[in-house]
């Protein structure tokens, strides 16, 4: 089939998604989300989301083919996210992709999830037309920014040339931003809140280090030091508890919008600093930004600064295409059978750390 008929499913973390494409076409993109069941525990509980996903799977399945206008039977191929993720959660979206391949004989294709938040961006229009055709700019760069995931990566080829440039080495950028929340009384999810209480806030008013900027882990472009496009989140998230601390200790009211700002200032700088500089050195020209947080205002408008003074271009897909979802899967998918990659079979196992 030239403009396959894909299904794709996500359950790799709170999102239970299902999402269809006809070759870089989008017909729908179903998500539903156990992130309010999670809220009260301040974080995502692997059993709850897996329980969740055992729950939505089938109406999202039927939401999905409902709104798309097409039947089981049409679909040309099934695709899900074999990893990484929780593994809970991963094994009910692998699980049920394999009893629906089997049950109807359509293929299977096994999707890294990472790669597949790349994907997204071929879909007509997910960049606002900045990718015709569904083919990738030749020097391409992606930066995932979510709560599970901070990476740059370089892409010869979305079907098997995917290179990892850097990545956190502890928290995620977007779990550092719940923390955080956490740590100043906002509650869960915390990026939206902290965006929104940065605004408020002067964030030169304190200063939080820049994790792994040091020139030891730096080095030069001829000699690059251990870290040169690696992040650190952890002692940010420390300096801004010993902050609060101070202000504690010393019986003043703790200026929660200024350490929002100045934190937020902190992971935005650094992330986008690193990604550029990764652009730059490694000859990308056209970077595509994906994650959750993608959706933070700072981010973008510094992203978007420093791209475009560093001559790069910037694609940004719309927020739904962003966060976790089965479109994404499905764009993926549809890429590999485009390019004559067979499929997985049934007998593969979900990898909660694939890389
Ligand atoms: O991609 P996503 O929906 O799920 C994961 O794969 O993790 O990302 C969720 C993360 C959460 O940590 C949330 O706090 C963060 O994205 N987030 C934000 C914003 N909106 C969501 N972080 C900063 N600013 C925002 N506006
Ligand atoms: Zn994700």
């Amino acid at each position: 089939t030239i403009r396959p008929l894909v299904l794709g499913i996500e359950s790799s973390c709170d999102e239970t998604g299902v999402g269809i494409v006809r070759g870089t076409t989008l017909l729908t993109n179903t998500v539903s989300s156990s992130m309010d069941e999670h809220v009260r525990f301040g974080g995502v509980i692997p059993e709850i989301a897996s329980r969740a996903h055992l729950d939505a799977f089938v109406p999202t399945l039927q939401e999905a083919l409902h709104e798309a206008g097409v039947a089981l039977d049409d679909i040309d191929a099934i695709a899900v996210t074999s990893g990484p993720g929780l593994a809970g959660a991963l094994m009910v979206g692998v699980c049920a992709a394999k009893a629906l391949s089997v049950a109807t004989g359509k293929p299977l294709y096994a999707i890294n999830h990472l790669v597949a938040h790349v994907g997204v961006g071929l879909l007509d229009g997910a960049t606002g037309g900045a990718v015709p055709g569904g083919r990738l700019p030749e020097n391409l760069g992606a930066l995932l920014v979510s709560g599970g995931h901070t990476e740059i990566l370089r892409i010869r080829s979305i079907t098997d040339d995917v290179e990892m440039l850097g990545s956190t080495i502890d928290d995620a950028a977007g779990e550092a931003y719940d923390k955080v929340a956490r740590l100043l009384g906002l509650g869960y999810p915390g990026g939206p809140a902290i965006d929104k209480l940065a605004k408020q806030g002067n964030a030169k008013a304190i200063r939080f280090p820049r994790g792994l900027t040091q020139p030891k882990y730096m080095g030069t472009a001829e000699e690059p030091g251990p870290h040169r496009y690696d992040w650190s989140f952890s002692g940010l998230k420390t300096a801004v508890a010993r902050c609060v601390e101070q202000f504690e200790a010393r019986g003043e009211d703790v200026p929660v919008a200024d350490i929002a700002a100045a934190f937020q200032e902190a992971v935005v700088d650094v992330i986008t600093s690193k990604a550029v500089l990764a652009c730059k050195e490694n000859g990308i020209t056209d970077l595509l930004l994906g994650g959750g947080v993608a959706a933070n205002s700072r981010l973008r408008e510094l992203t978007g600064q420093r791209c475009d003074a560093a001559g790069i271009t910037l694609h940004v897909p719309p927020l739904a295409l962003c966060t976790d979802n089965g479109a994404m899967v499905a764009a993926l998918g549809s890429q590999l059978i485009m390019a004559g990659i067979g499929p997985s079979g049934v007998a593969f196992a979900p990898d909660s750390s694939l890389p």
